[in-house]
């Protein structure tokens, strides 16, 4: 049995041999509805997830599961078209093994991206939010056990967890093309069932502004190893409980599909500038 540093240069090397060996200066994640912006990358390989040793698989409808690696506006980045969840089983570790990869690949600079439930009552599904912090109050971390000090030290700060430099740029970026990027605080839960009520509630007291089942773990992964992180969400709905209303996973992809190309154009004019 190989250990976690062998098996992430078994699937960083098997990428190289497809991608070769040019720097890739952007890794990013693309969330549930928000992958299509993979679809703008040139001269593009694509590699299925299942075709990486020691790689998961993704369950999820609406999340393609490979890797596209190209050139976006001239730059080289690596995009995720759907990513690994809690909810479907995986380990934390696991969650962030693709996170881990990227950095043995000697990427350096993460975006992370996601779909979530919006607790700020002032803000409507659509919104774009860019994530200053989180919380999590999930009692697990991907660190947790081992550490691989090849990968980043036992403990670590996360007071720059979402980089302060990046969260400047992203506000110019937006500014620049008058769109209106919230920002706040995102905070995890397991899901796969959405939040209660009551939920919310304590989430909004704690000072979130925005739910979700993903994101956290990997940015604590890419901090665990001195990635530069920016991290944005799309609001795809209100979180439960503040609309006389039930959540479903349609609403969720229908609000994707509506802000594909406010979301597209704020995160290419990023990567161009990044
Ligand atoms: N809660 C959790 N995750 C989500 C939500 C939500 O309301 N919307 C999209 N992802």
């Amino acid at each position: 049995m190989e250990n976690l540093l062998q098996k992430l240069d078994l699937a960083a090397s098997y990428i190289k041999n497809k991608v070769g060996n040019d720097p890739i200066e952007v890794a990013m994640v693309l969330g549930s509805g928000l992958g299509d912006l993979a679809n703008e990358i040139s001269n593009p390989v694509i590699i299925d997830y299942k075709d990486i040793p020691s790689f998961p698989k993704s369950t999820v409808p609406g999340h393609a599961g490979r890797l596209v690696i190209g050139e976006l506006l001239n730059k080289r980045v690596l995009c995720m078209q759907g990513r690994f969840h809690y909810y479907e089983g995986y380990d934390m570790d696991v969650v962030v093994f693709p996170i881990q990869v990227m950095k043995r690949l000697g990427i350096e600079n993460l975006l992370l991206t996601n779909a979530a439930g919006c607790v700020n009552e002032n803000w409507k599904p659509g919104d774009l939010m860019l994530i200053t912090d989180h919380i999590k109050l999930v009692a697990d971390n991907p660190l947790r056990g081992i550490n691989f000090e090849e990968l980043g030290p036992r403990f670590f700060d996360m007071s720059n967890a979402y980089d302060k430099d990046l969260c400047n740029l992203a506000r110019s970026v937006a500014k620049e093309q008058n769109l209106d990027l919230k920002e706040g605080v995102y905070q995890l839960f397991t899901g796969p069932s959405f939040e209660t009520p009551t939920e919310v509630k304590l989430a909004r007291l704690l000072g979130a502004d925005a739910v979700g089942m993903s994101t956290v773990p990997e940015a604590i992964a890419a901090s665990h190893m001195g990635m530069k992180t920016l991290g944005i969400s799309c609001l795809t709905n209100m979180a439960a409980g503040i609309l006389d209303q039930p959540l479903n996973h349609e609403e969720v992809l229908e609000t994707g599909k509506m802000v594909k190309n406010k979301f597209t154009t704020l995160v290419k004019a990023i990567v161009k500038k990044w």
